[in-house]
């Protein structure tokens, strides 16, 4: 028997907003006059393997330079009372940095590489970049570890199988328009307690059984926190 209630916390990059990090879908989130969809790619790779790196290289550049913020903080505190299980759409490491000690990254870790021949190698960057030429211990160049837009999910079961245990599930700072992390939602059970964090929630987007909290996450979510461990 289950002696701890479990919360899972869908995360997107509005968790990441208070931490300088820019969301996709903001007024600000072009790369170079690019949207990420143009380099974010298999095709952006094939074509311009370089142009990616350095994309990549400067995003890895601005994770290592933030810090985690008080809704990254406020979900780590959770842990006091709840079984956490972070599953985040984001390539930064703010929730781990922040304390979260379950986090499943769906997209990938920015802060890691691995082989453009055999998938399963991954290798920590530390606090190295990506250069063309960087080679795998195969032989072959060394790609960042994310999702890329038309490719698999490979987490994506794992984290069905953790929204379904959910007593309490959130969804914070993400537009959900992102397929198939955006089935999640519905994968959480009816019995579930369920909360919905976006500053920028719109009116035809609210989610059934959701409680919906129009706030940034910095100021909802610390609260929220407080409430829980206080019940
Ligand atoms: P989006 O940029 O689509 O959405 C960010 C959401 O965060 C928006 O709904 C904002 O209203 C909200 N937001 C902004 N500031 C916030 C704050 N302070 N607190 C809470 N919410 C805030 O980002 P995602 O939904 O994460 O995929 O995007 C999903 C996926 O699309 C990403 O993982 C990435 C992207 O393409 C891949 O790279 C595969």
């Amino acid at each position: 028997m289950k002696t701890r209630r479990t919360c899972v916390v869908l995360t997107g990059a509005g968790i990441s907003a208070e931490s300088g990090l820019r969301t996709f879908r903001g007024a600000d989130g072009l790369w170079e006059g690019h949207r990420l969809e143009e380099v974010a790619t298999p095709q952006a790779w094939a074509r311009d393997p370089e142009a990616v790196l350095r994309f990549y290289n400067w995003r890895r550049a601005e994770v290592r330079a933030a810090a985690p913020n008080a809704a990254h903080r406020a979900l780590a505190a959770l842990e006091a009372r709840y079984e956490v299980r972070v599953i985040t759409q984001n390539i930064d490491d703010l929730h781990e940095r922040a304390g979260s000690t379950h986090v499943l990254h769906l997209h990938g870790e920015i802060l890691k590489a691995r082989s453009t021949r055999d998938p399963e190698r991954v290798i920590p960057l530390g606090g190295r970049d990506i250069h063309p030429g960087d080679h795998c211990p195969l032989g072959s160049q060394l790609r960042p570890h994310v999702v890329w837009f038309g490719e698999a999910v490979p987490a994506m079961a794992e984290a069905a199988e953790l929204a379904a245990e959910a007593d309490l599930f959130m969804v914070i700072g993400t537009s959900l328009v992102v397929y198939p992390a955006a089935a999640l939602v519905d994968c959480a059970p009816p019995h579930a307690a369920k909360y919905w964090i976006n500053p920028d929630i719109p009116p035809h987007a609210r989610l059934p059984g959701f409680q919906c909290l129009a706030a940034p996450a910095g100021a909802a979510l610390p609260e929220l926190v407080r409430k829980l461990l206080e019940e």
